[in-house]
């Protein structure tokens, strides 16, 4: 890997189909919905628009209530905004690039033709999502590099030989990450040109995620044996990355490169611990958001459609109940 590629390998098989009769009426609609909702970033959006110099609400985030914050000028506290912004706003950029890419490799891989043509309108999708996102952060600030958890997420995904984890693996758990937090980004933001292409996006992930599903709960079915338990294993294994716990005292798993826009307004890593001694309400609240967003990414969005493709089961579901996100799902 450098700074401008990163090269990843796969045994992937491509499959003919030559059967070209429709097999799946749900998937043929959903293709139906694909070419009527198709969008052009570049003329339903009006691009001329100025960003809000506040991009994000910052009185919604705990950093508000420190005094670290408060002693910035209010320039520091712009920019600061408008690079955590950024910074977060290019993972998603990142991840749209994923999709594009695992997206390509299912038209290869997946074995039914109505499944290789939705993902061909899939993958579309996808490149309007990179460059609408490449457009918004170009214009707001800089595209910051790649998280680590994420990388290595799009990484399992991509490198995978079976075409199954690939659908487990970015239409459920990173579209349902993309979903919970386009829609958390979208509560925090006032900016009318953010929230309009953020609502356009949305209603694209949200057919990907019915399609993945559509998809996997037939493929689920026919796996037998070990390869249901790997997909299982491998549902689980991409959750878990998603979570920060703290191993030996250090945080490990979830997305903590967004720090390093501290630095950039001139906080420093001991200024950042200084300030946690000092006020232990601002950790206390950064955690409850981070239980917040969680809630949104696995109760309402990625453990209901685990569960209903039988990948939470007996086997499974403690180990989702150890990483704590199951607590608002055990009555569901
Ligand atoms: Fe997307
Ligand atoms: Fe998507």
């Amino acid at each position: 890997m450098d700074n401008e590629r990163t090269e990843v390998h796969t045994d992937l098989e491509s499959i003919f189909h030559w059967d070209y009769s429709v097999k799946f009426p749900q998937m043929d609609r959903l293709y139906e919905n694909a070419k009527r909702d198709q969008w052009n970033v570049s003329t339903a959006i009006n691009w001329d628009r100025p960003i809000d110099r506040e991009v994000l609400d910052m009185s919604m985030m705990p950093m508000f209530q420190t005094e670290l914050y408060r002693s910035l000028s209010d320039e520091n506290k712009v920019q600061l905004m408008r690079k955590f912004a950024a910074w977060r706003l290019s993972q998603f950029l990142h991840g749209e690039q994923g999709a594009l890419m695992v997206c390509g490799q299912l038209v290869d891989a997946v074995p039914d033709l109505d499944a290789k043509m939705n993902a061909a309108a899939q993958v579309f999708d996808e490149a309007r999502h990179v460059e609408a996102f490449r457009k918004y952060i170009t214009k707001l600030d800089r595209i910051y590099p790649i998280d680590p958890t994420l990388e290595r997420l799009l990484r399992a995904v991509m490198e995978h030989d079976r075409w199954e984890p690939k659908y487990v693996g970015m239409q459920v758990v990173a579209e349902g990450l993309a979903i919970a937090a386009f829609r958390f980004m979208q509560r925090e933001s006032k900016d009318e040109l953010l929230r309009e292409m953020l609502e356009y996006i949305m209603k694209d992930e949200s057919r990907h995620v019915g399609f993945g599903m559509l998809a996997l709960r037939d493929a689920v079915t026919k796996l037998k044996g070990k390869d249901k338990k790997d997909l299982e294993d491998f549902a689980f294994t991409a959750c878990d990355m998603m979570v920060t716990k703290i191993v030996d005292g250090q945080p490990k798993d979830g997305f903590l490169s967004g720090a390093q826009v501290f630095d950039e307004v001139g906080i420093s890593a001991s200024d950042i611990e200084e300030e946690l001694k000092r006020n232990p309400a601002w950790k206390e609240a950064e955690e409850a958001t981070e239980r917040q967003f969680n809630s949104f990414l696995f109760v309402d969005t990625i453990i209901p459609c685990l569960r209903q493709i039988d990948l939470i089961n007996d086997r499974t579901a403690s180990w989702y109940r150890q990483l704590g996100v199951m607590e608002f799902a055990s009555a569901a």
